[in-house]
């Protein structure tokens, strides 16, 4: 009776993001309303292992006290405080040095946002900001990859390259350009890594020289694109599209709003390449969900001709709530956890998910596996050879969810039959093997999907 009337109300009211407001009006809204650990429960009471941590998010799992009790101190304390007119909170302060302490190499400097949106906006303006700075403002060209995404603001989403962002919004901006992604499974030049990674400088390189490096300021990238379906580039990929940004001068942004607080791994998968990038972006793990927050990582190099090049003015670009202290000390009770064990946890549960996902290769339905650490997916085709991708009239991205949900399971369903996980890194073994047997059950039920058969027949 109540999930009932929130249904309605939720209809009446409340806009979702990224859906289909007509269909989302005839679904019905589900009502999360509990969750501990790797474990989430509907108003219904059904439970179901998070396999997508909320939205690739609550890195940490469900339910810390400690966090709680972080949030709930800070607010006791000071619920607010300003970092206009010089004024600062002390979590805030600890924060951007506990993260300064950890980044790769000289990023140095911390600007906090609300989330990875308004990170990747943040950038853009700091880059005009520094090219002017530097006395070249006709450097104001951006490029970024195919298939990727980097949010969802009125400039960013001219960076992300997904078809819905840019359908009747007037995006991209003719100075945002982009080249193809690496896309290991799909990529012309074949599956040999240094092949891709060739095609990927070259396309790089072409790119730069068609606009002009003089006019270049920045690439855009994602270490793995997560929501253009968890492509992962081949080892050495990053390092030596780094390489082609140096060569022309050319700013390197690492968005990690999704790789980062151990979701590959380590803290900041560009560790995993040894790259340094000018800037990075990060959300999501840096709360774990549990309450918004973004941080930009600026160079020195950067922050220093930012702040010398405007000098005694200020530099024009402020939030209300950046800075957050309540948000700061849930991240720095989230950061401990990290390095008390969870981390660790996430790469021997990630070897298990990876290690359970390729068991899956000889499913029908597979076409694809790839990942690392606690961020993967499968690919599913009608025909392995072919690599054809399941029709659209199977409907997938419902039809899969709606059977993982009723298995236990929460899964990403990509439209195109990619499935993402991104399990919270507290998964126990069992968890882990729960997700692939439920992963298991939902392709078994695919396989009878009718709009499937006939594809494959
Ligand atoms: C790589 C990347 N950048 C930016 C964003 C935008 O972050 P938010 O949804 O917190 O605004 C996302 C969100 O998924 C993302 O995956």
């Amino acid at each position: 009776m109540l999930s009932n009337s929130l249904i309605e109300l939720d209809r009446a009211h409340l806009v979702h993001p990224v859906a289909s407001y007509r269909g989302h009006e005839k679904l019905g809204v589900r009502v999360m309303k509990s969750a501990k650990g790797a474990t989430v429960t509907d108003m219904t009471g059904h439970q179901m292992i998070d396999g997508f941590a909320g939205l690739w998010c609550v890195n940490a799992g469900y339910g810390h006290e400690s966090i709680v009790e972080a949030a709930a101190k800070q607010m006791r304390e000071l619920p607010y405080a300003t970092g206009y007119f010089s004024l600062g909170s002390e979590p805030a302060i600890r924060l951007a040095s506990e993260l300064a302490d950890r980044s790769p190499g000289d990023l140095n400097h911390i600007y906090f946002t609300l989330g990875g949106s308004d990170a990747v906006d943040s950038t853009i303006r700091f880059i005009r900001y520094y090219y002017h700075s530097l006395g070249t403002p006709q450097k104001d060209q951006f490029i970024s990859l195919e298939q990727g995404y980097h949010g969802s603001s009125t400039v960013g989403a001219g960076l992300t390259a997904l078809p819905i962002f840019h359908a009747g919004f007037g995006l991209p901006f003719d100075w945002q350009h982009k080249i193809p992604s690496h896309y290991a499974y799909r990529n012309p030049v074949g599956t040999d890594p240094q092949a891709i990674i060739d095609g990927s400088v070259a396309a790089l390189r072409a790119k730069i020289e068609e606009i002009g490096a003089e006019r270049v300021a920045a690439f855009y990238v994602e270490p793995i694109q997560g929501s253009g379906g968890v492509l992962v580039p081949p080892d050495g990929w990053l390092k030596a599209m780094h390489k082609v940004c140096k060569d022309h001068d050319v700013l390197l942004v690492a968005d990690e709003v999704i790789t980062g607080f151990g979701r590959t791994g380590p803290l900041f998968a560009c560790s995993d390449e040894d790259v340094v990038p000018d800037f990075m972006t990060t959300a999501k793990g840096l709360t774990s969900g549990y309450v918004p927050m973004g941080a930009v990582f600026m160079s020195d190099r950067v922050y220093h001709t930012i702040a010398d090049g405007a000098g005694a003015s200020a530099i024009g670009h402020g939030y209300t709530y950046s800075a957050h202290p309540v948000s700061a000390a849930v991240g720095l009770e989230v950061l401990r956890l990290y390095e008390n064990g969870l981390l660790e946890n996430g790469v021997k549960a990630g070897a298990r998910l990876m290690a359970g996902l390729h068991s899956l290769a000889d499913h029908p339905l597979v076409g694809d596996v790839r990942g690392r650490g606690m961020l993967a997916a499968i690919e599913l085709v009608t025909d392995k050879q072919k690599k054809t991708p399941l029709p659209a009239a199977a409907d997938p991205s419902r039809r899969i969810f709606d059977r993982a949900w009723d298995n236990g399971l929460v899964i990403r369903a990509f439209g195109n039959g990619v499935l993402g996980y991104a399990p919270p890194l507290c998964c126990t073994d069992s968890e882990i093997d729960a997700i692939i047997e439920r992963t298991r059950m939902t392709l078994d039920q695919t396989l009878e999907d009718p709009d499937v058969r006939s594809a494959m027949a």
